[in-house]
């Protein structure tokens, strides 16, 4: 991020940055010193999912520092938030259900927190970190004319159908990651294929080697929140 990040800025004039930060700390979950480096490096706002918890000191860390969004269908007493505005653009952290596990209904939630800003006509950017693409799917068309973008994260591979849907949603259903090319999902593959061949526990570590930067640069009309143009960023370190 240290690397690539500062010179898209400049070079796309982008506006706002957010970055999915929750394997960040080693390849499990954020910790506050991990997240003080993604901002460091340029991002404004970080989402995560369904490993926000993994590092214990993030969650007191969560109620102090408002640019870390915890997924907003966690129950609602849980320590964090789930969107936040920055940048008069509302940004949302949603999980999905299907491979992952028993959270709130992602769908009902949208509706919830679209009703509260139903008279603002603003940017709104979800990151949707979900594991089945049909789920993925099924958001953005659900979304689609309701939300600026929605941005599927969580399997770390990129997928090619980045595209406008007909209300005016920018969609993709993986942005891919920032981590090790020669990896399986950002992991060292022998411990992976271990894993697999063995199906024992064991310990996994980060892959080595250049990285892939995946991204996606979206351009949002800010009068009227519809997105006007959606392309794939993939930066390769050397
Ligand atoms: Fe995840």
């Amino acid at each position: 991020m240290k690397e690539i990040l500062s010179g898209l800025r400049h070079e796309y004039n982008i506006d706002l940055v957010v970055g999915n930060g929750e394997n960040a700390a080693g390849g499990i979950g954020l910790t506050p010193g991990t997240a003080e480096e993604l901002f460091d490096s340029g991002i404004d706002v970080i989402t995560t999912g369904n490993h926000i918890w993994a590092q214990k000191e993030i969650i007191p860390y969560l109620e102090s520092e408002p640019a870390i969004l915890r997924p907003l269908n966690y129950p609602p007493a849980n320590p964090g938030r789930g969107y936040l505005l920055k940048k008069k653009t509302l940004i949302v952290n949603l999980l999905g259900r299907v491979f992952i596990g028993n959270f709130d209904c992602p769908f009902r939630a949208m509706d919830q927190l679209l009703a509260e800003f139903e008279h603002k006509s603003i940017p709104i950017i979800v990151d949707f970190h979900a594991e089945a693409t049909s789920e993925k799917v099924a958001m953005g068309k659900y979304l689609d004319g309701r939300v600026s973008a929605v941005l599927g994260t969580h399997t770390h591979v990129g997928t090619i159908d980045a595209h406008i849907l007909p209300g005016g949603t920018a969609y993709v259903t993986d942005i891919g990651m920032v981590g090790p090319i020669d990896s399986v999902i950002g992991d060292d593959p022998n411990s992976v294929i271990e894993r697999f061949l063995t199906q024992m526990p064991s310990r996994l570590s980060v892959g080595k080697g250049n990285v892939s930067f995946d991204a996606i640069l979206v351009e949002v009309d800010k009068n009227t929140g519809k997105a006007v143009d959606i392309k794939r960023i993939q930066k390769i370190t050397d």
